[in-house]
């Protein structure tokens, strides 16, 4: 019995951050479950290489685009096995095994009569690659909101107007083929409103899996992307896949095109869908384009990758948007791991190595009743929360139990019961310990999903054999825990955390790793001037209101090297707030009373939290710091410069 599991595969034009560790830590945690369930599970990830997106960011790190990707793809590769996810494939869409089978699915497309070609004129967004048939010239994109440009050229079109009926009723038909709810209906009424005409290969863009005997055309990034699903387990009789697991933003590509391909060439469909909800992180989506991203190595240097998995499962309702925060995963961290299972686990253990030598006693006072059923409805419970993508009602589940055996050990007071010489005492205390080993043997072998680390240290501290991977969840049940078993001395599987210590430690970790990854990306160091740019009209200049201000505060913004947060006067009622990457080459108080330039009218843009309200000008030389632009006469703040 196989599971085939996928992530989407990222786009290689930026570094992870933890939005796609968020998905593919799920992956992760879903492949751990069935694998314990007895499947043979297989995760694919990989790496989206082509599009006008990619082609760009190349071109400003002044890289040719395979080497750039090839970079890139090398950070998430490296990632997913820094992270310790279990990823069986990772596939690169520069794969020559993916460019063959891209063409297939297009010959099949062809040869069943779904394709034509014909011409394209319209809107396009360069970085989503999406085409906005309904858009007019200047709309702005529906997906990012950014303007959108107008492209002509002649393509092959993929006949995806007749597939509406198709669509709706394999909708219909397997209403758990997109998950949750919320998005099975919306992708429904998209589909109602009527499918137009696709265009699939474009000749605008080089950078792309060329068309077999089509010079000028390369494929469109998402018929090249999507098809790595079964490009990367080419030959394995995997496909089709039993999850796509994907955010929300890209449910259309997957629940609409990608199903309607298929059917097109003959091709098996996919089982199921499921689109999650977004990571917010200072109140707004993370985002490598907002530059608002968090990264999981941080996180995992200091508190360990179980800690930032159990907060992404627990925190989060999973298919609901969810907010990062570094107090609230800190906070987490110290009330359900440090205090709750990371203490039970430490105190059961010292007593079984105290009152009994360190050998779990049969429970010869027999074990409550209602703590073992308890114990076998939670095991139920979060089994079928895990199948149900319920994770944090399942982690809800089994932290219930251990704080019952807390409670029980309360109670119970081992501590008196050890002391004392009345009559069945010996027995309670044997059953007190034997019940609160067995809770926390079946909440290991649950965890093990969730937190495998953690999970692999209780279940060696128990003095268990055998790699948890070969547990099988079909055979738990309570009271399967060999009695006489040597535990280990527990070593503190979740020492505690002083947050703002941990939080300075983070962030310090972040500003590192993000000055790592912009040497990834910095462009080559050379003494030539950068190449003038395409030339603009005098009334595309005159929109850009560039104003002579004076810096009235300076500081740096906390948690980071390179940012400065000003204020700035420029002639209005109250001075403007920006911020600028200026830190590393000028002492804040030094700026008081300077003369800059600010560009007054772009959109504001959130930085460390900080609103920035307007850009000051700088010349940076290739490799050097910021030098702002000044005045060698007195100017007054406000004017404005032409
Ligand atoms: O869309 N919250 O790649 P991409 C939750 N190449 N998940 C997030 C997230 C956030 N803030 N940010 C990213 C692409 N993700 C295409 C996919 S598939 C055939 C092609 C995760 O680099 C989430 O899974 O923009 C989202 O769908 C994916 O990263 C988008 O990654
Ligand atoms: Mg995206």
């Amino acid at each position: 019995m196989k599971y085939y599991l996928t992530t989407p595969i990222y786009y290689v034009n930026a570094a992870p951050h933890i939005g796609h560790a968020y998905t593919t830590i799920v992956a992760d945690l879903i492949k751990r479950f069935k694998t314990m369930q007895g499947y043979r599970a297989v995760l694919t990830t990989g790496s989206d290489e082509h599009g006008v997106n990619v082609e760009r960011a190349a071109a400003r790190a002044g890289k040719a685009p395979a080497e750039f990707v090839a970079v890139i793809a090398r950070e998430f590769e490296q990632q997913w096995r820094t992270l310790g996810l279990g990823i069986d494939r990772f596939m690169r869409t520069s794969d020559p095994r993916h460019h063959r089978k891209v063409a297939e699915l297009f010959e099949a497309c062809r040869r069943n009569g779904y394709v034509y070609k014909g011409e394209y004129r319209g809107q396009y967004c360069i970085h989503d690659n999406l085409y906005v048939s309904e858009a007019k010239p200047g709309d702005p994109c529906p997906e990012c909101g950014r303007p959108t440009e107008t492209v002509t050229e002649e393509n092959y079109f993929f006949r995806l107007s007749a597939f509406e009926d198709r669509l709706l009723e394999l909708y219909e038909r397997q209403p758990d083929f997109i998950l949750p709810e919320t998005r099975r209906n919306e992708v429904i009424s998209f589909v109602r409103q009527g499918l137009s005409d696709l265009s699939i290969t474009r000749t605008n863009i080089k950078w792309g899996i060329p068309v077999p005997g089509e010079e000028r055309h390369v494929f469109y990034v998402w018929f090249d992307a999507l098809t790595t699903y079964v490009s990367a387990v080419d030959g394995e009789d995997l496909w089709p896949a039993d999850l796509h697991l994907i955010g929300k933003e890209i449910v259309r590509f997957h629940a609409v095109y990608w199903p309607a391909f298929l059917m097109a060439a003959g091709w098996p469909l996919p089982k199921r869908i499921f689109a999650h909800g977004w990571l917010l992180f200072q109140e707004d989506k993370m985002s490598k384009s907002k530059g608002n991203i968090v990264r999981a190595t941080p996180i995992q240097q200091v508190m360990g990758i179980d800690a930032l998995r159990y907060f992404l499962l627990r925190e989060i309702v999973f298919g609901q948007d969810g907010n990062f925060s570094y107090d609230a995963l800190v906070g987490r961290y110290n009330a359900d791991l440090a205090n709750g299972l990371g203490n039970l686990t430490s105190r059961t253990l010292s007593m079984i190595q105290q009152y009994r030598g360190g050998r779990i006693p049969a429970p010869a006072g027999g074990v409550r009743p209602e703590i073992a059923q308890a114990a076998e409805n939670t095991i139920r419970a979060a089994i079928a929360h895990f199948e149900n993508f319920e994770f944090s009602r399942a982690l809800e589940a089994i932290w219930s139990l251990l704080s019952s055996i807390d409670r029980f050990i309360v109670e119970e007071a081992p501590w008196k019961l050890a002391r004392s010489s009345e009559p069945g005492a010996a027995e309670r205390l044997d059953s007190a310990l034997y019940t609160a080993a067995e809770a926390l043997r079946v909440a290991a072998i649950l965890l093990w999903p969730v937190i495998p680390a953690s999970a692999e240290r209780i279940w060696d501290q128990l003095g268990m054999e055998g790699p948890l991977e070969q547990v099988r969840l079909g055979e738990l049940a309570w009271g399967q825990l060999p009695a006489g078993q040597a535990v280990k001395t527990p070593g503190a599987l979740f020492p505690r955390i002083e947050p703002p210590q941990a939080i300075e430690r983070m962030r310090e970790l972040e500003a590192q790793e993000t000055a790592r990854q912009a040497a990834l990306f910095a462009p080559k160091p050379s003494t030539a001037a950068a190449p003038a740019t395409e030339r603009i009209s005098i009334e595309e200049f005159a929109r850009i209101d560039m104003r002579v201000g004076e810096v009235r505060f300076a500081e740096r913004v906390k948690g980071s090297d390179k940012l400065l947060h000003l204020k700035v006067d420029i002639g209005e009622p109250q001075p403007r707030t920006i911020v600028a990457g200026i830190a590393e080459a000028y002492a804040p108080e030094s700026l008081i009373g300077r003369k800059v330039v600010i560009v007054a009218n772009l959109q504001p843009r959130k930085l460390r939290g900080i609103e920035s309200n307007g850009m000051i000008v700088a010349a940076t030389p290739e490799g050097g710091k910021p030098v702002l632009v000044g005045f060698l006469e007195d100017v007054p703040a406000g004017a404005r410069l032409s």
